[in-house]
């Protein structure tokens, strides 16, 4: 499955991509989070089990429905960024479809490619009965939070801590669209 938007392009990883996975991911958390999680976590993630190439192996293992893994480039080829949805994995009882993880490497996003991607993903969700769709998001990322209330996006009033470190513990909220998607929302 293949798609494109001005200037970039995303189709499905292939099985050999799991250390490219791993890089963008954890550039993609290290952009993202500087200053908002410890310099200790983010230094160590390659070595962290739900980042490295090893981790991204397992996920490349899982198929359509249960979940998509595709890489998002430039017209020159270039990785900027990735995308893992699929199947919602009983955490929210009436959702069907969950994106789990949209990262775009700073210089690929406020471009309308996130919105773009968004469409696309809720597209391939919808179209395998996969809706209403949810998002768990850390509840610090504010951007993040804009972005998918933009989209129409609510939050579902459901938070929950995900890792502790640093004597801190670290939550996502739920954000959901009703059935329809980004099309039934004012996004
Ligand atoms: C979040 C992310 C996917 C958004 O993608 P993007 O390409 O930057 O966003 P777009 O340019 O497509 O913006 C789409 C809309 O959201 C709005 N938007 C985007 N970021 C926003 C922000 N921080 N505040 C308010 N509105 C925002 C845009 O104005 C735009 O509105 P419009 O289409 O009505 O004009 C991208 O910035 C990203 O990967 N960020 C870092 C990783 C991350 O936080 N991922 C989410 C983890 S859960």
């Amino acid at each position: 499955m293949t798609g494109s938007y001005p200037g970039f392009s995303w189709r499905d990883a292939g099985p050999g991509e799991a250390g490219l996975l791993s890089r963008l991911a954890i550039a993609g958390w290290r952009q993202t989070y500087a200053g908002q999680m410890p310099s200790s976590v983010l230094s160590a993630l390659e070595a962290n089990p739900h980042q490295n190439p090893a981790s991204w192996e397992r996920r490349l293992a899982r198929r359509p429905p249960d979940r998509w893994t595709r890489v998002v480039e430039t017209e020159a080829g270039e990785p900027v960024g990735f995308l893992w949805f699929g199947q919602e994995e009983g955490r929210l009882p009436g959702y069907r479809g969950e994106i789990e993880k949209i990262y775009l490497l700073k210089p690929a996003q406020g471009r309308g490619l996130g919105r773009a991607l968004m469409a696309d993903t809720f597209r391939t969700l919808e179209s395998v009965g996969l809706s209403p769709v949810v998002i768990w998001v850390f509840d610090f990322n504010r951007k993040a939070l804009d972005f998918y209330e933009r989209l129409g996006g609510r939050p579902l009033g459901r938070r929950e801590v995900v890792f502790r470190a640093e004597g801190r513990d670290f939550h996502e909220i739920a954000y959901g669209w009703p059935p329809g998607g980004l099309a039934a929302s004012n996004g």
